[in-house]
């Protein structure tokens, strides 16, 4: 069975009234509409995904993959959709539509809507009321109930909802002839199509108002579904030994009887990792932050450098996760040190010392750094992008 799925992210968000269309909002390091895309394009059901957009975004506004298409909206939610249909493969046994406002749509869901709409020919996801249901009609100072509805027989339409291709096709083309509707199903009604109810599993709700926002952000920070951008970055950095030097690693003094030779204090390890850190962000390098022609820097704390790499990758939307340094030195023994280099660097990476790995390595005297003659430091930073 070819399922395919439209996800309509046409719209403007007005009733939100964020700086831009609700759709296109960060909630957990991910776009609303990149969640409503992952789930369908990690439940490993559909074939394909056709995501419509306004008129004025880029194609840049979605990940690239392969199962995933865009095409140019229109006017109303229902144009959107039949400009989507247009684009969906002529072999789809089975057609989802989908609203980008619904990001936390879960696999079940899905998976339940696909298997009615292929049996009955429509299905859509829906929650039955909790609520008394009343209709109201017009009093003289207000509205007034008229009845109330048997909550058993209410259920609050969502999506997706799923057709079986043909009665899309009609339904598509029972709006485009001037009917207007709401959702797909309304005109699959009105085409004497049964659409099957099937409840939905986990909250499927819209993000409409302020209120739906909060309570997307809450959920989405509670249950850690969020995949925060990760972004990985290398430094390497060594220096020569020199006599009368103090050796400073990780902003620790180091006693030795030689020390670093270097334009600031020398501090590999914190050299290292400032490139590292940078690199993981693309901010550039050391050398281009704090040039060494810069007499500012002249034997400057390199945890300065430090922290001022650490907030410039900040200010870009990234925080420290973990790093891994090897210090590759003939002598002295770095491990005894690891400690105090740990608890004096987690404060300026911001993150927890068991986030922090330092480990020492002899060079079998090979090279200046197994003679002695130098100290080498590699390092990685992992970066993980905020949240929201
Ligand atoms: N939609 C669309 N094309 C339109 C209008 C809406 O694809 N011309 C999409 C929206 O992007 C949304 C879904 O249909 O994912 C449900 O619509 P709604 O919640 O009404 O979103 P908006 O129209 O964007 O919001 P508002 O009505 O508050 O302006
Ligand atoms: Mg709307």
């Amino acid at each position: 069975m070819f399922v395919s799925v439209i996800i309509a992210a046409g719209g403007k968000g007005e009733r939100l009234g964020a700086n831009r269309p609700k759709q296109f909002l960060a909630l957990g390091g991910r776009t609303v509409l990149q969640h409503s895309i992952d789930a369908f394009a990690s439940s490993g059901l559909v074939n394909e995904i056709v995501v419509v957009l306004p008129a004025p975004v880029g194609t840049d506004a979605v990940v690239p993959s392969p199962l995933v298409r865009t095409v140019e909206g229109g006017l109303r939610r229902q144009d959107s959709v039949a400009r989507g249909f247009d684009a969906v493969s002529p072999t789809a046994d089975v057609v989802l539509v989908h609203d980008a406002a619904r990001p936390l749509v879960s696999r079940e869901t899905i998976r339940r809507t696909i298997d009615a709409a292929a049996g009955a020919g429509a299905a859509i996801a829906a929650s039955r009321a909790t609520d008394t249901v009343k209709r109201a009609r017009a009093g003289e100072t207000g509205p007034v109930v008229h009845a109330t509805v048997p909550r058993d027989e209410v259920w609050l339409a969502e999506t997706p909802q799923g057709f079986r291709r043909e009665v899309l096709e009609r339904a598509v083309a029972l709006g485009r002839g001037g009917v207007d509707a709401t959702d797909e199903a309304a005109l699959a009604e009105r085409l004497g199509t049964a659409v099957a109810l099937v409840e939905s599993v986990g909250p499927n709700f819209k993000i409409t108002t302020e209120s739906d926002w909060q309570r997307a952000r809450a959920i989405v920070e509670e249950t850690g579904v969020t995949v925060p951008p990760l972004r990985i970055g290398l430094g390497y950095d060594l220096h020569r030994f020199e006599e009368g030097r103090p050796l400073i690693l990780g902003g620790v003094a180091v006693p030795y009887d030689r020390g670093l030779t270097g334009h600031s204090d020398a501090d590999a390890i914190a050299h290292a990792l400032t490139d590292a850190v940078l690199g993981a962000a693309n901010e550039g390098d050391i050398g281009r932050l704090f040039p060494d022609t810069d007499p500012a820097w002249k034997g400057a704390d390199s945890l300065m450098m430090l922290e001022a790499a650490v907030a410039r990758v900040r200010a870009a939307g990234y925080g420290v996760v973990n790093v891994d340094v090897v210090v590759i030195a003939e002598r002295p023994k770095i491990g005894p040190h690891v400690p105090a280099i740990r608890a004096r660097l987690a404060p300026i990476l911001g993150c927890a010392e068991s986030a922090i790995s330092i480990k020492g390595k002899t060079n079998e005297t090979v090279d200046a750094t197994g003679r002695g003659e130098a100290l080498a430091v590699h390092a990685v930073a992992l970066l993980a992008g905020r949240a929201g």
